[in-house]
C-alpha cells in the first residue's frame, strides 16, 4: 500500500518505519528541514531502541522516504496519516493548529479516493473537524473527490515504540466507513498474525479511548505516588504496599511504582487536555485534577528532601544528577521532572553534574549554556565533587552500579533515589545515607 505520514516525530518515523517494514511504500513528510535532511542522511533525529536499524534497512530497500514537498506527499499516499503535535495551549486545550494546517495541505492538493487516518491524540470531534477542513479546500477549488476519516490513536511507549507498534495489544480504529475499514484491516494485518487486535468502533469513542488509557495511567501514578509520601510519614515502606496490592489481579504490578512523577509529551498535556473537554461539556473531573496536582507536587519532591537534608539555602552545594530525559531508553525531556529539579536547585545556589545515556544533547538544547550545570561522560565521573547523588531517571545502566566506588567520591556519602531502584538496607551496608520515595520503612 502507498502511505504517507505527515510529521515525521516520534510516532510518525516509528509509524512510518514500521509499515514500511511490512512492504508497504511510505513517504514521510515533515516541515523540518533539518529533521529531513538528518533522515536523508540516514541517521535519525530521536533516541530510540530499534529504530536506526530498521529505518535503515527500510530507506535502502526504497520503500521508506522522507520528504518536505507537500504536494508530492499527498499525491503519494492513498493512506494519509496525520502524526502532528497537538502540544497543549494556555487553557490545557489540545492545539490542533497542526493537525488543521494538515488537513488544509491534503484538501488543497488531493486528486483522487484518500483515508485521512489521524494519529495524533486529539479532542473528540477532531475527525469532524478534519473532515470539513478538507471538503472546505475541495470547494474552494470547485471539485469533488471523495475520501474518509479515521481515528486510530496511537498507544506506543517511548522507549519501547518499536515493540509496541509490531507486537501490540490492541489497534484502536475510529471509522464509520466500510471502505476504509477494509483498508485499514488489510493495512494492520501483518501486525496481529496470531490473534485479532483491531478493536472497530465509532471515531468518537475511539478518540476518548485515548485520552481514557492516559488518564487512568497517570491516575495509578499520581495515586501510588501519595501513597509513598504517607506511607514515609507512617513509616511504612511504600515497596512493600506495592507488592501487597499488585499481587490482586484487579490491581496488578504494571505501572505501580512511585516515583518523581511523570512527565513527557503525553500524560501532562493529554490530562489537560481531557479536564478542558470535560469543562467546555458542563462537567468538572474532580479525579484528574487532584491528579495533576498531586504530579506536580510530586515532581517538587526530590527538591525538598534535598532542602530537608541540606538547608533552605544550597550555595556552594554539588548535586550530581543521574538521568535526565523523562524516562529510560528515550531522550525526550519533555516536562521531564529532572527539569524542575535541576530549575530548583540553581535557583537554590547550588551547582549541577548531570549524566544521562541518551540526553546530553537535548539537555543542552533545553537548558542552553548556564555556568551551574554541567554534564558529565560517565556516572561516576558526575560524582566528581558532589555532595550527594540523585536518581532522576531509572535507566538500567543506574541499577547495580559500584557502591564502593560511589561512597568514595561522594563528598556527603547521600543518596536521593527518586525511582526507589535500590533496597535502603544495601546501600546504608555501604554507609551510604539513602532517601528513597516513600521508603518510611522501620529498618534504620
Ligand atoms: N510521543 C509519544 O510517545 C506519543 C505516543 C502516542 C501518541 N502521541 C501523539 O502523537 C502526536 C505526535 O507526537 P510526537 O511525540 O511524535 O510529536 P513530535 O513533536 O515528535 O513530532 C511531530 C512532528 O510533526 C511535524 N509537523 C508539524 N506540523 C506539520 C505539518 N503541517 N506537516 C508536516 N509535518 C508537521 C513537526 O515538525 C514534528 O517533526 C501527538 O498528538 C502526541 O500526543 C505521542
Amino acid at each position: 500500500m502507498k502511505i504517507t505520514m505527515v510529521g515525521t516525530g516520534y510516532v510518525g518515523l516509528v509509524t512510518g518505519a514500521c509499515l514500511a517494514d511490512t512492504g508497504n511504500e511510505v513517504l514521510c513528510l515533515d516541515l523540518d528541514e533539518r529533521k529531513i535532511a538528518i533522515l536523508k542522511d540516514g541517521r535519525i533525529p530521536i533516541h530510540e531502541p530499534g529504530l536506526e536499524a530498521i529505518v535503515r534497512r527500510n530507506a535502502a530497500a526504497g520503500r521508506l522516504r522522507f520528504t518536505t514537498d507537500v504536494a508530492h506527499s499527498v499525491d503519494h499516499g492513498t493512506m494519509q496519516f496525520i502524526a502532528v503535535g497537538t502540544p497543549p495551549e494556555e487553557d490545557g486545550s489540545a492545539d490542533l493548529r497542526h493537525v488543521v494546517a494538515a488537513a488544509r495541505s491534503i484538501g488543497r492538493h488531493m486528486h483522487a479516493y484518500r483515508v485521512i487516518v489521524d494519529k495524533s491524540t486529539v479532542p473528540v470531534g477532531t475527525a469532524d473537524l478534519v473532515r470539513d477542513t478538507i471538503a472546505g479546500e475541495l470547494n474552494a477549488r470547485g471539485i469533488d473527490v471523495p475520501y474518509s476519516v479515521v481515528s486510530n490513536p496511537e498507544f506506543l511507549k517511548e522507549g519501547a515504540a518499536v515493540e509496541d507498534f509490531m507486537r501490540p495489544d490492541r489497534v484502536v480504529v475510529g471509522c464509520d466507513d466500510e471502505r476504509a475499514t477494509q483498508l485499514m484491516r488489510a493495512l494492520y494485518a501483518p501486525f496481529q498474525r496470531n490473534h485479532e487486535r483491531m478493536l472497530v468502533m465509532d471515531v468518537r469513542s475511539a478518540e476518548l479511548t485515548k485520552y481514557a488509557a492516559n488518564a487512568m495511567l497517570a491516575t495509578r501514578i499520581s495515586f501510588m505516588n501519595e501513597l509513598a509520601n504517607l506511607a514515609e510519614r507512617l513509616g511504612a515502606d511504600v515497596e512493600q504496599v506495592r507488592r501487597g496490592i499488585g499481587s490482586d489481579p484487579r490491581i496488578g504490578y504494571h505501572f505501580l511504582y512511585a516515583g518523581a512523577g511523570y512527565g513527557g509529551s503525553c500524560f501532562p498535556k493529554d490530562v489537560k487536555a481531557l479536564q478542558h473537554t470535560a469543562q467546555e461539556n458542563g462537567m468538572h473531573l474532580r479525579v484528574l485534577e487532584a491528579v495533576e496536582q498531586a504530579n506536580e507536587a510530586q515532581k517538587r519532591v526530590l527538591l525538598d528532601k534535598i532542602t530537608a537534608r541540606f538547608g533552605e539555602r544550597l550555595d556552594g552545594r554539588c548535586f550530581a544528577l543521574w538521568g535526565l530525559a523523562f524516562k529510560p531508553d528515550t531522550d525526550d525531556m519533555r516536562e521531564a521532572p529532572s527539569r524542575v529539579l535541576i530549575d530548583g536547585l540553581t535557583r537554590l545556589g547550588a551547582r549541577v553534574v548531570a549524566y544521562d545515556p541518551a540526553a546530553l544533547h537535548e539537555a543542552q538544547r533545553v537548558f542552553g549554556d548556564q555556568p551551574a550545570l554541567r554534564y558529565a561522560p560517565s556516572p561516576m565521573a558526575a560524582l566528581e565533587d558532589a555532595d550527594a547523588l540523585v536518581i532522576v531517571t531509572e535507566w538500567k545502566e543506574f541499577r547495580s552500579p559500584d557502591f564502593e566506588e560511589i561512597t568514595r567520591r561522594l563528598r556527603h556519602r547521600v543518596v536521593f533515589d527518586g525511582r526507589n531502584l535500590y533496597e535502603p538496607q544495601m546501600v546504608r551496608a555501604f554507609g551510604l545515607e539513602y532517601h528513597g520515595i516513600g521508603r518510611g520503612t522501620s529498618v534504620p
